[in-house]
């Protein structure tokens, strides 16, 4: 694996201070020689630098428009590059709201994209059906074709087309929908498994289902944007907000080691990690250590073991 990693240093797609330490944490952590480590050739991009932007008001009830619309642009045209050298990109947030960047950026570059969106959150709120006006509870509603004649313009948005239809994302983990959300994703047959399918159908058979429905007809590259609050709070407590009832660390780590046997692996997220929202070391250490293991764990690294094909036996 050839795996490019672009730091999103940004906090302003929701309100709580920390998440754009993220990118800083999962490298303090031995991101880059983990992955080396374990066979994968790696170039860090480094982090994005983001402008300060002044006079930024609410549009309605939309937060941040246009600092979240600028930062998103940068990113895409860094996912982009990634994409064109030819690795795999892995972007570390920051808030959920940079899958708008992320993943405009990859289908800028390969133009047909699907997305496995793990969290327990939808982030399909359309600008107008938002309660909290954080765009990180908003980035799907921008993406999907079928949803554009509901989003009203917003100034810095006007970079982005949307480039998924409604059959080329799954959800895996939801827990915490809004009505609004609950309303569309039934409106437009948007396969999601909640954990209630989880716990009905098992993780076997929901990655079985998340990949027959990504690729009933030609095989598209997947985008895997991974919110760390998918996983329950007992594992990674570190995150904004934080929902009952989670993904096992077990069950977060079959949604990766099965994307990365397809191999159509093509970009991932690593999301909502938030220092500031550990009580204690543990809570922030075991949730840093689980969003590196994830990312680990697209790139080959299984719980059965690994060898490479030259292994000699002393
Ligand atoms: N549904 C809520 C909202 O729209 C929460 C979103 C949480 N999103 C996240 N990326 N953690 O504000
Ligand atoms: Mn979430
Ligand atoms: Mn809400
Ligand atoms: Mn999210």
């Amino acid at each position: 694996h050839s795996v490019g990693i672009i730091g999103a240093p940004f906090s302003k797609g929701q309100p709580r201070d920390g998440v754009e330490g993220g990118p800083d944490v999962i490298r303090e952590a031995g991101l880059v020689e983990k992955l080396k480590a374990q066979g994968c050739s790696v170039k860090d991009y480094g982090n994005l630098a983001f402008e300060e932007v002044t006079n930024d008001e609410p549009v309605g009830n939309v937060k941040r428009p246009m600092a979240v619309g600028c930062a998103n642009e940068r990113l895409s045209a860094a996912v982009r590059a990634i994409k064109l050298d030819g690795h795999t990109s892995v972007m570390l947030g920051g808030d959920h709201s940079l899958a708008i960047g992320s993943i405009l950026g990859h289908a800028a570059a390969k133009t047909d994209i699907s997305v496995v969106w793990v969290d327990a959150h939808a982030d399909i709120n359309t600008p107008l059906t938002s309660h909290t006006g954080n765009i990180h509870g908003q980035p799907v509603s921008f993406l999907i074709r079928e949803l554009q004649s509901k989003i009203p313009v917003l100034p810095s948005f006007s970079w982005i087309k949307p480039c998924l239809s409604a059959k080329d994302i799954v959800y895996i983990g939801l827990r915490d929908v809004d009505p609004a959300e609950h309303y569309i994703l039934k409106l437009l047959g948007i396969k999601a498994f909640s954990v209630s399918d989880v716990d009905r159908l098992g993780i076997a058979k929901v990655m079985e289902q998340t990949c027959d429905h990504l690729s009933t007809t030609v095989k598209k590259p997947i985008h895997l944007s991974y919110d760390i609050d998918a996983l329950d709070p007992s594992i990674a407590p570190a995150t904004g907000t934080p929902v009952p009832g989670g993904l096992t660390y077990r069950e977060g780590l079959y949604i990766t080691e099965h994307i990365c046997q397809t191999g159509l692996l093509s970009a991932v997220d690593m999301v909502e990690v938030n220092v500031k929202r550990g009580r204690t070391e543990d809570e922030i250490g075991n949730t840093v250590s689980a969003a590196v293991d994830l990312i680990q764990s697209c790139f080959g690294k299984r719980r059965e073991g690994n060898h490479s094909a030259d292994y000699q036996m002393p």
